[in-house]
Order: C-alpha cells, then sequence, then structure tokens
C-alpha cells in the first residue's frame, strides 16, 4: 500500500506545478524571499514581484546593503509592509550576526523575524531537503478533510494536534528531492485540487481514504470560526 507521502509525491510529479520562478532552486535566499511573498499574496501576483526584487536584489549581501525606500518601492503592491522591512532587516541580521550566510535548519530560520514555523519548514525543506512539516493554510485545510476534524481549526489544541498529524505523515525514505516534492504537493493540492470551495475530489491522489469526501461533508470542512 502506497503511504499518505507516496500518494502525494507521485501526483505531485505527475499533476504538480514544475515551473513557479521559485522552483528548482536550491538557493535559501530566493527561496525565502518567495515564502515571504506568498505568505499573503496569490502566485499569479508575486511571479512579476518576485522577478523584479530578485534582479535588483540577488543575495542577501545586496538586499542587506540596499536603501529601505528601495527595497520598499520593490514591495509596493504586494501590501503587507511588515513583510518587506522584516525581511530587510533580517537580511541585515544575517550579514551581521552569521557572516552573512543563510542558516541551514529550520529551528535556525525560524529565529530570524518575520518567519513563522511552517514558513521555516518550507524553506528548509525546499533548500536543504530537511524532514520537518509544514502547517500553513493549505497543509490545514487537506488534513481537517482528510482526517474528518470536526472542530474549528485555529484552537491552539487542534491545531497542535495537526502539528502532530502533519509530522507523522512525513516521507520515511529521505530520497533526493522527496522533502521538496512532498511539500510542494501539498500546496500544490491545496491550489487545484483540495481548494476551498468545491474541492476536485475526483482529481485526489487521498479520496479513497479521505474521511470528508467518505462522508460527503467537504463543504463542511474545515469548520467555520464558532459565533
Ligand atoms: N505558497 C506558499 N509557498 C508556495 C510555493 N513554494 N509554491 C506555490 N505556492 C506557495
Ligand atoms: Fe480534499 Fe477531496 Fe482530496 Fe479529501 S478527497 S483531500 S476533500 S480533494
Amino acid at each position: 500500500m502506497p503511504t499518505f507521502a507516496d500518494r502525494l509525491i507521485r501526483w505531485q510529479l505527475e499533476a504538480g506545478r514544475h515551473h513557479l520562478p521559485w522552483q528548482g532552486n536550491q538557493d535559501p535566499y530566493a527561496i525565502w524571499i518567495a515564502e515571504i511573498m506568498l505568505q499573503q499574496t496569490q502566485v499569479t501576483t508575486v511571479i512579476p514581484y518576485y522577478q523584479r526584487f530578485m534582479r535588483a536584489f540577488p543575495d542577501i549581501a545586496t538586499l542587506a546593503s540596499a536603501a529601505p525606500d528601495d527595497v520598499l518601492a520593490l514591495w509596493s503592491g504586494l501590501g503587507y509592509y511588515a513583510r518587506g522591512r522584516n525581511l530587510h532587516q533580517a537580511a541585515r541580521l544575517l550579514v551581521s550576526e552569521h557572516g552573512g550566510v543563510f542558516p541551514a535548519s529550520a529551528s535556525a530560520i525560524e529565529q530570524l523575524p518575520g518567519i513563522g514555523r511552517s514558513t521555516a519548514a518550507a524553506i528548509a525543506a525546499f533548500a536543504f531537503g530537511e524532514r520537518c512539516a509544514i502547517l500553513d493554510g493549505n497543509v490545514k485545510r487537506i488534513l481537517v478533510r482528510y482526517f474528518g476534524v470536526y472542530s474549528h481549526p485555529a484552537g491552539k489544541a487542534v491545531e497542535a494536534r495537526l502539528w502532530q498529524m502533519a509530522e507523522k505523515l512525513l516521507p520515511v525514505n529521505n530520497q533526493e528531492k522527496a522533502m521538496a516534492t512532498y511539500t510542494q504537493a501539498f500546496m500544490d493540492l491545496g491550489a487545484l485540487v483540495c481548494t476551498r470551495s468545491r474541492p476536485k475530489c475526483e482529481y485526489c491522489p487521498l479520496q479513497q481514504e479521505c474521511v470528508a469526501f467518505t462522508h460527503g461533508s467537504t463543504d463542511q470542512l474545515p469548520v467555520p470560526k464558532p459565533q
């Protein structure tokens, strides 16, 4: 029987996205910039901003020595300017305290300003193949449907359970690229198949074991915030 991770990885290779501008790149700096931009902004909006930003600030040192106004100018339009300021501040911190080298583990990445546990894990999985779980909005939606979690997923206890589930599901074999493909698979499945409304369960590699699909309750999960 293929595992959850096997199914996701195989699906990503066949049906996932492979031509996003930050893919196929193992430079943690490039992945970091993309993940921060993608935190609150859609992929299609991010792409031109990402390309302009990377041309202007191709590495940590260039970003760190840039004038704040030049950084914010290339950020304007993406919104959430705190992200741009944090990014710039983090680049300066990397130069002043890390010798200009991007940290190479999720736990060290998480110490940087503006980076939470899930974003740190995504960067570490893509750049270093580290075996660590992400739990962004897409992953939460997929897991609450797959496991049939009928409680609002933003509560502390539910969130802790979701982190545990996400960790248990990680691929066991650490073959090259497995973690990058697996992590991308969650993002792609959430964007393309297990969408907020009208998920396309007929194309989903998890359908057989998905509680929401089996119960016919995909439109009730995730459970909305209690009033
Ligand atoms: N959303 C957050 N990170 C992403 C990524 N690496 N690719 C596509 N969508 C994303
Ligand atoms: Fe989401 Fe449907 Fe797949 Fe379940 S079967 S994970 S609800 S797309």
